[in-house]
């Protein structure tokens, strides 16, 4: 996955294009680089590494004149992360200029003809192809010569061109790689997401596949794949310039963790009216809720896990049968599907490949498809039957944590109204499920108050080799999303058990001072968790839990007790998570390592 922007209008586009990346940076950190056509001829700057790499070279932009061009930032694909490698790309003669995220699978191939047709390639990648064929069906038509490599290539991609001799005009494509438009007061953009372009403007175009977006600084026009012209609709934003910005905070996932209590009040306003579900906001009716034989979560990372939650609350609140699956998994064990079942895909970037190809596959299977997603206008908010928007705003940092936490959120609101078209949630109920959900953000903050606590008992293990997270039920599912941040950020090996699964292998790994997480905020399964904490501490482990307010007898068996306040018993994650964000959070900071962008990874994965 990469990052791509552009830039046409009145100011130096350079800097812009730089304060777009870093937007997009989540999305690819191995390399960056710039074309900008210079008024005389294709300018461009290639740097390794981080954004700032590219930033310094030019002096923020200002190495670069001119007021049109197009940047990237990289995730390796095809060919290493190298300078020669990265974007843009260009023709011989370094008149046409391209930028690209997605995957030409057809590259091979068409290398091997423009090769014999006399052309050479610098670098690894299959974005380089796309350079030399629009050279070779290039007449001095753009668009004629964009139409006819979009009907050549084969492969995800989204492309920002620009031609030296059309020095005034950016050309973007879309086929199933994100790409949008922002008509600006000062100039049009293009970006692979909307946080790039915030900062100049709220109104946005989606670029479906197959279309061609042309800006220059004052229009915006759109072609189809065979260059006929096509009418397209704005959207205003809502989220702001601020909420793509560090506000203050040391890294993105800090603020974003700060930002939960937020996100729960955003979720409940718009779900929440007059007392009551909104079921309109879910886009069924009740009686299409009673016709719904099964509900299938399908979803990759930490969204499956928001599933694994969802599973115990649906099962247990509306008793309704759940299945869960990892998207990557789920089409190709031809699973048996029901057609009254209902596939709910959960995805906060809505362009994750697996959980995108599991929407299509019940959908040809003629299965109904919900989806919760963050990214309005993302691949898989435009192709599932029913959309339910989470109100989580941009997340940046590549760990997911407000996203997670609208998710869930989203999950209760959807099983509140489950249980009451099936009968199970009385109005009784209602109303204590929504008097607890609206006392969840300032129960977020009273823990987020906490942090400094965490943070001193974070560097104590910053060196540790293993950490295990244990829990039964819901606190089971929280102990995979637990172990999941605290690896991906701080590269430190855990791994996430059902409490007494533990037994059946796994403990024989705990040693002498083993960190173990136990996670036991379940008041009628305490006893048991209990149990599952003195039979690794009788191994030499060292166990922090987290747990209710009130559950004192834990702190009898475990070496450290983070508290939360209490909650119902489904909504638990919701607090349970904060904690364990926070530890994952200050461990990785404690190492010195950079909590946005781990290694290897990036925000959203749009590969198999
Ligand atoms: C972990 C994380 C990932 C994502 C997963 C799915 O912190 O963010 O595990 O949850 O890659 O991504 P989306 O939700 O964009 O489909």
């Amino acid at each position: 996955m990469c990052g791509i922007v552009g830039y046409v209008g009145k100011s130096q586009a350079a800097p812009v294009l730089l304060d777009g990346l870093a937007k997009l940076e989540y999305r690819g950190y191995d390399s960056a680089g710039m074309a900008v056509y210079d008024g005389n001829k294709i300018a461009f700057e290639k740097a390794l590494g981080r954004l700032k790499v590219l930033s310094e070279k030019t002096h923020d932009g200002e190495t670069m004149p001119g007021t049109i061009g197009i940047g990237h930032t990289r995730w390796a694909t095809h060919g290493e992360p190298s300078e020669i490698n990265s974007h843009p790309h260009l023709n011989e003669s370094e008149t046409i200029a391209v930028v690209h995220n997605g995957i030409i699978e057809n590259y091979a191939k068409l290398k091997d003809k423009l090769i014999s047709r006399g052309y050479s390639f610098k670098s690894q990648t299959d974005t380089e192809v796309v350079a030399h064929l629009l050279d070779y069906y290039y007449k001095g038509d753009p668009l004629e010569a964009i139409t006819k490599v979009m009907h050549r290539v084969e492969g995800s991609y989204a492309l920002g061109i620009i031609f030296a001799e059309h020095p005034d005009e950016i050309f973007a494509v879309r086929k199933d790689s994100p790409l949008i438009v922002g008509r600006g007061k000062d100039g049009n953009l293009i970006a692979s997401d909307v946080p790039a372009v915030l900062k100049y403007t709220r109104n946005v175009y989606f670029i479906d596949n197959g279309e061609i977006a042309h800006l220059t600084e004052d229009a915006i026009d759109f072609f189809d794949v065979d260059g006929q012209p096509i009418e397209k609709e704005s959207k205003t934003i809502e989220w702001d310039a601020e909420a793509a910005s560090k506000g203050g905070y040391e890294y993105f996932m800090e603020k974003e963790i700060h930002e939960q209590p937020k996100t729960i009040r955003d979720t409940l306003s718009h779900h929440v009216k007059d007392g009551k579900v909104n079921i309109e906001g879910f886009n069924m009716s009740e009686d299409d809720m009673r016709q719904i034989s099964r509900i299938r979560i399908v979803a990759c990372g930490s969204a499956y896990h928001t599933g694994v939650t969802a599973k115990y609350i649906y099962e247990g609140m509306c008793r309704i049968p759940v299945e869960c699956d990892l998207a990557s998994e789920f089409r190709y064990r031809n699973p048996i599907l029901d057609p009254n079942e209902l596939v709910v895909i959960i995805s906060q970037s809505g362009e994750t490949a697996d959980s995108k190809a599991a929407l299509i596959y019940a959908k040809e299977q003629g299965i109904r498809t919900l989806a919760i997603v963050n990214v309005e206008g993302s691949s898989i908010a435009r192709d599932a039957d029913i959309v339910v928007l989470t109100y989580a705003g941009p997340e940046i940092a590549v760990a997911t944590t407000k996203a997670y936490s609208a998710q869930l959120m989203t999950h209760y609101l959807l099983a509140i109204s489950f249980g009451k078209a099936l009968g199970k949630v009385s109005e009784e109920d209602e109303a204590k499920y929504i008097q607890s959900m609206r006392k969840l953000p300032e129960q977020i903050e009273m823990v987020l108050n906490n942090k400094e606590r965490i943070q001193r008992f974070a560097n104590r293990y910053v060196t540790a080799h293993d950490v295990y997270f244990i829990g039964r039920g819901v606190d089971y599912a929280i102990s995979l999303e637990a172990s999941l941040k605290l690896k991906e950020i701080s590269y430190i090996h855990s791994e996430a058990y059902a409490a007494g699964e533990l037994k059946h292998g796994t403990i024989s790994l705990i040693e002498e001072g083993t960190l173990v997480g136990a996670v036991c905020t379940q008041k009628e399964l305490l006893p048991k968790s209990i149990s599952n904490i003195v039979e690794v501490k009788s191994r030499g482990a060292f166990v922090i839990a987290v747990t209710t307010v009130g559950n004192t007898e834990v702190e009898e068996v475990a070496d450290y007790v983070m508290y939360i306040p209490e909650t119902d018993q489904y909504f638990t994650n919701s607090l349970a998570i904060i904690p364990l964000q926070l530890f994952a959070y200050y461990v990785t900071l404690g190492k010195g390592f950079d909590v946005d962008k781990p290694r290897n990874l990036a925000k959203s994965v749009t590969v198999e």
